[in-house]
């Protein structure tokens, strides 16, 4: 071994150590994931066009508290900063704006000592420079009409005209509201009309097709949350509260490194089990209830999306069993129809037929009409960055989608009461590829028999 392949071999064991000893995550989007996200805008954009995106912003919770900060999602998609106050400016050709000529322009937050005791660091310019290969940056203060180059400047491409200025409360101090307004009055201005254009089909085409890194984060998402839904399956019995199957959730959802639920989570048994988007989890589930579950884990911004619903004993009663096997062979179905070149108005067709011909040949529904009622949401939404995602209609590879039917039956319905109460749905997450899909969710049991075995095995609670 030579001098300098020891210092490399000793290199080599340092840097393997420092990445095992590492104190904070390292696996978010890279900077050139972000870089390419922006270039394919740009590509899209008209040539005298500007796309403007801003950041989220902080939202009031009570008198002085605020919601935990949430990024806006085109915007982190495209710059990958996590803060508020700043915003996006892309070109189609490069233009001059502040002694700088590029095609992307960015104006973030100053680092600001006294905010940053009371709420953390603030990367500002140096800060976002080192993260990012964002060609400019400039802080929010520089963001006014008078700097913007008119004369290149025909059409601005935002999602909406106003989008940013939420919290009208902010409006005086607020940067973001600030820099909306002005483009706002940009937007109004009668001297030089300029066309509103909006980003929505450009984001939905860009994020509805998933690079390799967007589908590790998912799949990361996707096998935290069944995590949950297992340790669920284990601890449930009756007496549990719904708040306990959720805390039980939300307790390895953050345990392996989820920020957050990626929406409220969902724990309904029983009557609440047909509440299609019940939040309040407070009532004991009880012997002989269901317990539906549509709890998931966001990590690094990419949400996943799973329902499981499990009997409280254990064991699936005749009538639940019988309701249950019909919501798996719609998801089956669904699945199947999952293809690339596919209209995703195909797996909804196909969910759906499964279960109208099993409530009409169980008599609970007369026909197709009747059925609706007793499963009255769409069987699939695009997924990534949103719980409801952007995404196209026709399905190719990349695209990732759920698949959930369900059938719900309040009390007071007019079928057999023998059925009433009942609320099931099972929902996974599907990647589709060239070879047909995949199912990312799949580490959580979704078959009568698998159900009852790990409602058997010992959970960590
Ligand atoms: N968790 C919301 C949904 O399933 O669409
Ligand atoms: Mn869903
Ligand atoms: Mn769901």
């Amino acid at each position: 071994m030579t001098k300098t392949s020891t210092y490399l071999f000793l290199l080599g064991i340092l840097f393997a150590f420092s990445s095992i000893a590492q104190d904070y995550p390292n696996d978010y989007l890279s900077p050139a994931f972000h870089a390419d996200r922006r270039a394919a805008v740009k590509k899209q954009l008209s040539d005298k066009g500007v796309g403007i995106f801003f950041a989220g912003q902080t939202r009031q919770r009570s008198n002085d508290t605020e919601f935990q900060f949430a990024q806006n999602k085109n915007f982190y998609y495209l710059t990958g900063l996590n803060e508020p106050n700043a915003v996006l400016l892309l070109f189609k050709q490069p233009v001059s704006l502040l002694g700088k000529t590029g095609t992307e322009f960015i104006f973030v937050q100053n680092r600001d000592p006294f905010k940053e005791l009371w709420t953390g660091k603030i990367l500002g310019v140096d800060g976002y420079r080192a993260q990012s290969n964002m060609e400019n940056i400039f802080i929010n203060d520089q963001f006014k009409a008078s700097i913007l180059p008119m004369a290149s400047i025909d059409s601005v491409f935002s999602l909406f005209r106003t989008e940013g200025i939420i919290n009208k409360y902010k409006a005086k101090e607020d940067a973001l509201t600030r820099m909306a307004s002005t483009v706002d009055s940009l937007l109004s201005s009668s001297n030089k009309p300029v066309a509103s254009r909006s980003t929505l089909a450009i984001m939905r085409n860009l994020r509805g097709i998933k690079t390799a890194e967007e589908i590790t984060l998912i799949k990361k998402a996707a096998t935290i949350s069944t995590l949950g839904h297992n340790d669920v399956m284990r601890a449930i019995k009756p007496g549990m509260k719904e708040f306990q199957a959720q805390a039980i959730m939300e307790y390895h959802f953050k345990t392996n490194g989820s920020e957050y639920p990626g929406y409220a989570s969902i724990n309904g048994a029983a009557e609440n089990a047909c509440v299609l988007h019940y939040v309040t989890n407070l009532k004991t589930v009880k012997n002989g209830d269901l317990l539906l579950s549509d709890c998931a884990a966001e990590y690094h911004g990419y949400t996943a999306d799973v329902t499981r619903t499990v009997p409280a004993n254990g064991k699936f009663s005749d009538a639940q069993k019988t309701l249950y096997e019909i919501v798996l062979a719609a998801q089956d179905a669904g699945i199947a129809a999952s293809q690339a070149g596919a209209p995703m108005a195909n797996v909804d067709a196909a969910a759906r037929a499964v279960v109208n011909a099993g409530l009409i040949k169980l008599g609970i529904a007369k026909n197709d009409m009747e059925a609706r009622t007793y499963f009255p949401h769409g069987t699939s939404h695009h997924l990534g960055l949103d719980v409801h995602d952007l995404g196209p209609r026709t399905l190719q590879a990349g695209v990732v989608i759920t698949v959930e039917p369900g059938i719900y039956i309040p009390a007071g319905s007019k079928c057999d009461k023998k059925w009433w109460n009942i609320g099931i749905r099972i929902e996974d997450d599907i990647l589709i590829t060239e070879k047909g899909p995949e199912n990312i969710s799949a580490g959580s049991p979704r078959t009568v028999a698998d159900i009852e075995k790990m409602a058997k095995q010992k959970g960590i609670f």
